[in-house]
């Protein structure tokens, strides 16, 4: 039985992915510093452990000999309500930085044959992304560095560390860039969800001839990607001799009204969007409006060329899967709206 451990199991992506790599046969130990909030433990790994792994102790205890694999997907992450305020930075460079020095560390002394670590498409440059019709997320744009936000910065950082560790240390790793990853069992409420959840949530929330609120002037755009096909690209890099970096996203590019209003056609309800920004959402949050990239969509050409992968559901097709997840919960009277 392979032996493998998902740090950030008790995430959204890292839950998915280890309840597949245990369905797939395998011996899955889960470190992260929180229960998994939506899976029962026992469906997505044999050994949950409770730990921070900013603390190199945790981390010496947590990655034992005789493991196979190292899915690294830790990290002080949430969508632009949370990265992009500038609010919580220094907690996110400090506690992302020390993990990936922790783990890739560990990783060599205890033989680990491969670790994937999770990079994020934040870390490309702003300026290339300001045409929200025409934005470049090649892999090789990545340089000269210039992302815009502290999470990204950190991302490029600890893709280095890793490639690293490979060049020096013989650390056999692969890198994915996520391009924002969405669907059931994920962030949907509290300030950390991405737009998809949120546009869900808020259809779901919202009464039939209502409007709900869309940061920005919906015009920016993003590409999504559904959580199963994230999982399915994630192991056949693993299982390829491809190190990357590499895009791991959709290129289905859509604006964010467009991602809105399927959710509100999906919902089956009369809504209407109510676009917020500039000193609107300044005098009612008390802070700038969180929008991030003016444009961002995937480009896979470099992963269908080593890979032959390709994303096979349209972004409708998740976004009613996950609708049906998000209006399950909030039915459930029990939760409370925190934060946007
Ligand atoms: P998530 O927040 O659901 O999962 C990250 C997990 O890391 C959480 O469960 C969290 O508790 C855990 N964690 C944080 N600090 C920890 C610590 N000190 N010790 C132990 N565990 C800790 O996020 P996700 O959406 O599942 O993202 C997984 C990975 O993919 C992250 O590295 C994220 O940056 C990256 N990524 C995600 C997206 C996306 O759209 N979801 C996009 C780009 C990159
Ligand atoms: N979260 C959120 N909530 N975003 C909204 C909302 C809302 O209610 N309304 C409009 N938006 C806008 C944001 O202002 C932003 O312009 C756009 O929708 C996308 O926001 P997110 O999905 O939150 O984040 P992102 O795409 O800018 O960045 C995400 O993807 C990256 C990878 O591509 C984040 O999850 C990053 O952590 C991730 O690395």
């Amino acid at each position: 039985m392979k032996k493998i451990i998902v740090l950030g199991g008790g995430g959204f992506i890292g839950g998915h992915l280890a309840r597949k790599l245990k369905q797939d046969g395998c011996f899955v130990r889960i470190c992260d510093i929180k229960n998994h909030e939506y899976f029962e433990h026992e469906d997505i790994c044999h050994e949950f452990i409770l730990g921070d792994l900013t603390d190199p102790k945790t981390v010496e205890l947590v990655i034992g000999k005789g493991y196979e694999e190292i899915y690294q997907l830790a990290a002080d992450m949430g969508g632009a309500g949370y990265i992009f305020t500038g609010q919580n930075d220094a907690n996110v460079m400090h506690n992302s930085a020390l993990i990936n020095l922790n783990v890739a560390k560990e990783a060599v002394a205890k033989g680990i044959k491969k670790l994937f670590y999770s990079s994020s498409a934040c870390m490309y440059p702003e300026n290339n992304q300001i045409d929200s019709n025409n934005p470049n997320c090649e892999e090789s744009s990545a340089y000269p560095a210039n992302p815009d936000s502290e999470y990204g910065w950190e991302k490029l950082f600890s893709e280095r560390v890793y490639l690293a560790f490979n060049r020096n240390f013989g650390l056999n790793v692969r890198i994915a860039r996520f391009h924002n990853i969405y669907g059931p069992s994920g962030t949907w409420k509290g300030g950390k969800e991405k737009a998809p959840a949120a546009m869900l949530r808020k259809a779901a929330e919202t009464p039939d001839g209502g409007e709900f609120e869309v940061w920005g002037d919906g015009q920016q755009t993003r590409s999504f990607l559904y959580v199963d096909e994230c999982v399915e690209a994630v192991l056949s890099l693993m299982k390829s001799d491809f190190t990357g970096p590499v895009n791991i996203g959709s290129e289905e590019m859509v604006t964010i009204n467009q991602l809105a209003q399927m959710a509100i056609d999906i919902s089956g309800k009369n809504i209407i969007i109510k676009n917020i920004y500039g000193k609107e959402f300044l005098t009612k949050y008390g802070f700038k409006c969180p929008l991030g990239v003016r444009g961002r969509n995937s480009d896979n050409r470099l992963f269908k060329s080593k890979l032959g992968w390709e994303v096979s559901k349209p972004l409708v097709y998740g976004m009613s899967k996950t609708f049906e997840w998000i209006e399950q919960m909030v039915s459930d009277k029990s939760y409370e709206v925190v934060g946007l």
